[in-house]
């Protein structure tokens, strides 16, 4: 069984594809009760018809004892200028969430998706005190995607002319856009950019999400088809490499905090740890992004 905490836009998307896809059973979790029940009354009607899983809403966490993976999607409301502008509240809420996932169902691996993510992937570990290998944050996939997307528009090719284009770091204001790892049509993009189209690029990744506020949207479906593609890895054990927030312990020289790093996951949760080269400058904005979130960790 899927349990994902939170039946709001993110939620309810990645339950949609989870049921749609007949991975497993789902059940919705809300702070309000109704919207966990309404939400699965009508995703249940994507269930395929030779399918054997169901969808079910609650708001009794006890529920959720038995389930391979919890994922968390809860909010306790929306930020309008900064992922971190709720952090306290947010601490609190994903505190409360741990010690019913502790309670409940204590083998399951968790993904958070809740910001701000690296803060509180890092608490719900320290709280549950579950292995780091079973606490992954999901973000920088979503801003690799992002980050690919929009060389795809610049230079007006297909994403699959596009390699390995990650972001690595906070998911926030500090994120780091890897260029030196990205090839395009096989030539790496530093010998067809400038430093000011980096920039600008990097910026974009930075601030997509104000533009999709500005176009009156938010983001839900990219989140959840990243979130979806490691749910399905972990279920059909299959094995996947993505950038994703877990603990660190001494990889790329950083500890005591969370950070979306490259990682291969299988059914297992985290198996590998990959720690791929970086130049001097990306390194050193690796190293601000990790010390901009231990900041936050100390502020709490
Ligand atoms: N990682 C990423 O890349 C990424 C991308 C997009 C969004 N996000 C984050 O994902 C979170 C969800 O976004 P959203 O747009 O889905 O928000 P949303 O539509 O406001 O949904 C949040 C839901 O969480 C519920 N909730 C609040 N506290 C809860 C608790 N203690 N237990 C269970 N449910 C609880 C709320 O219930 P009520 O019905 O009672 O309000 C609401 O239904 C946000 O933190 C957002 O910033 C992350």
């Amino acid at each position: 069984m899927i349990s994902i905490v939170g039946s709001g836009k993110v939620g309810s998307a990645i339950a949609f594809l989870c049921v749609s896809n007949s991975l497993d059973d789902v059940l919705l979790v809300n702070r309000t009760k109704d919207k966990a029940i309404g939400k699965a009354l009508d995703i249940s009607n994507a269930i395929p018809e030779n399918s054997n899983v169901s969808i079910h809403g609650t708001d009794d966490f006890s529920k959720i004892t038995g389930s391979d993976i919890v994922v968390i999607t809860a909010s306790t409301g929306i930020y309008l200028k900064s992922r971190t502008e709720l952090m306290d509240a947010q601490v609190k809420m994903i505190q409360e969430i741990a010690n019913q996932i502790k309670k409940y169902c204590p083998f399951a691996i968790v993904l958070i998706v809740s910001n701000p993510l690296d803060v509180l992937t890092f608490v719900f570990q320290k709280e549950t005190q579950l292995s780091r290998n079973k606490v992954i944050g999901i973000a920088s996939s979503l801003d690799s995607s992002r980050f690919r997307y929009l060389l795809s528009e610049k230079f007006r090719i297909k994403q699959s002319q596009i390699i390995d284009a990650l972001v690595l770091g906070e998911h926030g204001d500090s994120m780091v856009p890897i260029f030196s790892r990205v090839k395009i049509n096989e030539k790496n993009i530093l010998e067809i950019i400038d430093e000011a189209e980096k920039q600008t690029i990097s910026t974009e990744i930075r601030d997509y999400w104000k533009s999709l506020r500005i176009l009156g949207s938010r983001s839900q479906f990219g989140i959840a088809k990243n979130t979806f593609d490691v749910i399905r890895t972990i279920i059909k054990n299959d094995e996947l490499i993505i950038p994703a927030s877990i603990v660190l312990n001494g990889e790329y020289g950083e500890k005591d905090i969370s950070m979306g790093i490259p990682i291969k996951i299988n059914k297992a949760g985290v198996k590998e740890i990959i720690e791929i080269k970086l130049n001097e400058s990306e390194s050193n904005l690796l190293k601000i992004s990790a010390q901009t979130i231990r900041d936050y960790i100390k502020s709490l």
